[in-house]
């Protein structure tokens, strides 16, 4: 069983797609953390993540950087969303997902492409979605949390303002753009906590697959 789990950035994707796959025993991709892989490549080679042949030759990364916490980093989810327009950097990080997609037994993949390129055939197809001022206020609970700063040096006007360039990136590409596929079930998590945003995802996979 495949379950492609797509959305914009913050909206609680990730976490739900680790739940999805402890719940039914499959193993889970982030592949978002690839993008990331790249984008900090860049930054190592001092190159250019707006460059496509910088952010190509980033592709070769070392695995060994994925466990790097730098990875979850606002800054490094920028340089991601900056070399992931680029097509051949898609192409590049393409067969990776796709074997993981397919490999026996299934897996749960989140990102942004999954029901629409990676796995189109995916038995279940979700869109996780919530407003802007509530992705903010989330990630900027988190950053707290993270001891990534304090209430007062972290504008939450900054944060949201981020969102929503990463959000018009991600959406305007021509390769890819982030986008629900027509046969996903959307599920807005803006007045859920996570435990509810949990429940009514399980709820809704468990009737797809029935
Ligand atoms: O999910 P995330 O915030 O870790 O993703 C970081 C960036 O990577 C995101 O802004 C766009 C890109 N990305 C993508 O283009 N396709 C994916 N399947 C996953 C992430």
């Amino acid at each position: 069983m495949i379950i492609a789990v797509d959305g914009p950035t913050a909206s609680g994707k990730g976490t739900i797609a680790k739940r999805l796959a402890e719940h039914y025993g499959l193993p889970h991709l982030d592949t978002g953390l690839l993008y990331r892989a790249v984008g900090r490549q860049v930054a190592i080679d001092g190159g250019d993540a707006n460059d496509p042949d910088d952010a190509l030759a980033a592709c070769d990364f070392d695995d060994a950087l994925l466990d790097d916490e730098i990875l979850r980093s606002e800054e490094v989810g920028g340089l991601a969303s900056r070399v992931s327009v680029h097509p051949r950097v898609r192409e590049a990080l393409f067969q990776r997902q796709r074997a993981f997609a397919t490999q026996p037994g299934g897996a749960v993949l989140d990102g942004r492409d999954i029901g629409t390129v990676i796995a189109p055939e995916a038995d279940v197809k979700l869109f996780i979605t919530a407003s802007v001022t509530e992705r903010a206020r989330r990630r900027w609970l988190e950053m707290i949390d993270k001891h990534i700063g304090d209430e007062d040096d972290i504008p939450l006007s900054e944060i949201e303002q981020d969102i929503v360039r990463r959000d018009a990136r991600d959406i305007s590409r021509a390769d890819a753009p982030l986008r629900a596929a027509p046969d996903a079930l959307i599920i807005d998590t803006t007045s859920f906590d996570r435990e509810q945003a949990f429940e009514v995802v399980l709820e809704a996979v468990e009737n797809c697959l029935k």
